[in-house]
């Protein structure tokens, strides 16, 4: 094939948008993608799903503490989330009396309903396309900097005004690299108070073994309520709020679904990066993964261990375990995911007919004839500074005392100053005196210990040497690379291991007994690194990502630009977006198939006893052997648990309320398929599946095995 009819076949394959594939604006529905959910079935129209005219689908949608999403489902501000979106509120309220976390949580009343101050919704009230008023003044010549002065003080005036005489923020951001911009007007309710939560082998049946995995049985979700002040505004805490009534509540249907139907999901995914260059992708697949899940297997091992020998290490270590080990497990499918698509080479392949639409026009030359090159001298020069980052978090601060005296950093600079005024020293003082309280509420200084000389050495090891941090190397050449002996002193010898010292300590405080702090081993060491990181890395970095970043936005342009006919989609950027799809099965691997939807059999078929993750609910087994589902019984007579479809989804996207073709609520996300985490780079529409809780099976648990049936009352079921 001659080069002309290459180019033509690879950019009508490009040009192909599957259905499945796109996290879409809803303010552009409409334009973009109203016929196709239609032909789908969709049997709404895209006014009906965001509307700045009246209430729609997305006056009932709304964002979850800082990166999940919840529906409403009642006028009185009842809202669904998932279980693990509402797992720091349960553990904050969890003990070892009231074991929350491990036998549920049921407000029998309003009154029993538990504050969350650290936690928040956000509704948005309307967005805007502002990308002309942002980018007024700027072009291509200048400098990053001044560009982004001139970009911050737009925002800030375009805010302003959209603000004026209400009561509502705004956040504008920027799509496609900086090439667009939109404005997001919002509310922020700050009251939110925890409902419901089922107990953790309902709400994280499977655990991590099953996280990131098909076929899932996982009940993972919660119940919290918005409140507002008598006039329906957001309000801090107090007595007197009363419920919030949402503009919109979401309907749920108990009709279930078919293989095939078309759904949609309606939600907040957080960062996608569709459209990187080959470069990028090889980064993350070939050194950021593989170096963080390392690190990340190790820590894994010691907290697992710790936590199947103690009741008290489980509940302290419960929310730390999960987060380490939700992005280990999703790195791990993610560079399978890579490797199987060839990601790398089909962004070469794109980049080499890019690089022949260039040369074949010479407008195109001049704008984008350095772009590739200047790529790859970026990220090779990138390379070892992202390492010694990812060492510096993964490793470094991965020793929690190291990280737990950078409390205390505050009081010793404010105490070696004379001029420090006492309240502000008490201040500083009070504030070191709560984080050691918090510290140690969830700390286990065996899991600590064990791991310190371990990630001291991986950390010495395997950092680029000219980014280690010296008092490290030095260290490491002293013993060998061996830092047992350092540990074991730092465990006998450290006021910052005992609680209990600390806080004596603390509680005779004056300002000259600073020096004990500051002269500790640990304490030091500590600063060290992270002032080796401040110094030494991260402003070249940022100097890089600055690079990048202005690169992206070139080559974002220049994509759509060779592209015309090709619909694009934002990559994720945790602002409202829709995805659609259809409930389908999936193969895996070479002769294996998995079925669309899950039931409590599974359930049952999964149970361990001998396994915390596997034990099943007493209540559910009971119901189970006398096939009690009522209402909640698919036509079929089983009880369905979860189910997944094609629709793009992320980080984010946990807790988004997914709909039938009738916009009725029919379950809840939570998760993607293990084979298709890679989506975030680049989507196939053959592995990627959101996997969704049946809103049966939510329902179900609520009303059935924790007997609050009160809250389904107060919801809009359709049977
Ligand atoms: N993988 C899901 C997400 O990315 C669920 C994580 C929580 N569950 C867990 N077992 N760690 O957030
Ligand atoms: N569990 C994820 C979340 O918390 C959603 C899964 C995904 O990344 O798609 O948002």
């Amino acid at each position: 094939m001659k080069r002309t009819s290459i180019l033509i076949v690879f950019l009508f394959v490009f040009a192909r948008s599957f259905a499945g594939e796109g996290m879409w604006l809803p303010m552009l529905l409409e334009q973009l993608n109203e016929k196709e959910m239609q032909s789908m079935g969709l049997k709404l129209t895209a006014e009906d799903i965001y509307s700045i005219n009246h209430s729609s689908l997305k006056d009932g949608i709304l964002l979850f503490g800082g990166g999940c999403t919840g529906g409403f489902v009642s006028t009185q501000g009842l809202l669904l989330t998932n279980h693990h979106c509402g797992f720091g509120s349960i553990q904050q309220h969890s003990t070892l009396e009231h074991d929350y976390l491990r036998n549920g949580f049921w407000a029998k009343n309003k009154e029993e309903e538990l504050p969350n101050p650290a936690l928040s919704v956000t509704l948005l009230v309307r967005m805007e396309d502002v990308t002309t008023k942002i980018l007024n003044g700027v072009n291509d010549k200048m400098s990053k900097l001044v560009r982004d002065s001139i970009i911050t003080i737009n925002i800030k005036s375009t805010e302003k005004e959209a603000l004026k005489n209400t009561h509502y923020e705004a956040k504008t951001k920027a799509f496609y690299y900086g090439n667009e911009y939109y404005m997001f007007i919002i509310e922020v309710f700050k009251d939110v108070r925890l409902v419901g939560a089922p107990p953790t082998n309902i709400g994280n049946f499977g655990g991590d073994t099953d996280n990131w995995m098909w076929p899932r049985h996982t009940g993972d979700f919660s119940v919290f309520r918005v409140y507002a002040d008598k006039d329906g505004k957001p309000a801090a805490y107090s007595k007197d709020n009363v419920p919030y009534t949402p503009k919109y509540t979401l309907p749920i249907s108990l009709k279930g679904y078919e293989k095939g139907d078309f759904t949609f999901i309606y939600g907040y995914p957080g960062t996608t990066q569709e459209y990187l260059p080959s470069y990028a992708v090889q980064l993350i697949s070939e050194t950021e993964n593989p170096t963080r899940i390392k690190l990340r297997t190790k820590r894994l091992e010691v907290i697992k261990t710790h936590m199947n020998e103690s009741r008290l290490v489980r509940i302290q270590y419960s929310a730390k375990a999960a987060n380490i080990a939700n992005g280990w497990k999703k790195w791990q499918g993610e560079d399978k995911g890579i490797k199987r698509m060839d990601a790398v080479g089909k962004k070469k392949f794109f980049e080499s007919n890019f690089t022949h639409w260039i040369t074949a026009d010479t407008g195109h030359n001049s704008k984008y004839s350095k772009l590739l090159s200047a790529y790859a001298k970026t990220y090779a020069e990138l390379l070892p500074l992202d390492l010694s980052s990812i060492y510096y978090n993964e490793a470094g601060n991965a020793i929690e005392l190291f990280k737990f005296t950078r409390s205390f950093t505050a009081l010793v600079k404010l105490s070696q100053d004379k001029k420090t005024k006492k309240e502000d020293l008490d201040k500083a003082l009070a504030k070191a005196k709560t984080a050691t309280e918090d510290f140690f509420k969830n700390y286990s200084q065996t899991v600590d210990h064990e791991l310190m000389p371990w990630l001291l050495s991986e950390y010495a090891a395997n950092c680029p040497k000219e980014y280690c941090p010296s008092e490290l190397t030095a260290l490491s050449a002293e013993n060998k690379g061996d830092f047992k002996k350092y540990s074991d002193a730092v465990f006998k010898e450290s006021i910052f291991a005992s609680k209990e010292k600390m806080m004596a300590f603390l509680n005779n405080y004056q300002a000259s007994n600073y020096k004990k702090l500051s002269r500790e081993p640990v304490y030091s060491m500590a600063q060290h690194f992270a002032d080796n990181y401040t110094q030494n890395i991260q402003g070249k970095i940022d100097v890089l990502r600055n690079r990048i970043d202005s690169l992206n936005r070139i080559y974002m342009k220049a994509q759509r630009e060779m592209q015309p006919s090709k619909r694009f989609y934002p990559d994720a950027n945790l602002t409202l977006r829709i995805a659609y799809g259809n409930i389908l099965d999936y193969k895996p691997a070479d002769a294996t198939g998995f079925n669309y939807f899950t039931t409590l059999d599974g359930v049952m078929q999964k149970e361990d006893t001998a396994v915390y993750d596997y034990v099943v609910d007493p209540k559910l087994k009971e119901l189970f052997s006398r096939k009690e589902y009522g209402k909640y019984a698919d036509k079929d007579g089983s009880l369905h648990t979860c189910f997944i479809a094609s629709n793009h989804t992320t980080g984010g996207n946990s807790g988004s309320p997914v709909f039938n073709g009738s916009g009725e609520l029919i379950g809840l996300n939570f998760d993607r398929c293990w084979e298709g985490t890679m989506s975030d780079i680049i989507y196939d529409p053959d592995q990627c599946r959101n996997i969704t809780l049946d809103i049966r099976y939510c329902l179900f648990v609520i009303d059935k095995v924790c007997g609050a049936g009160n809250l389904v009352n107060e919801m809009n079921i359709r049977e």
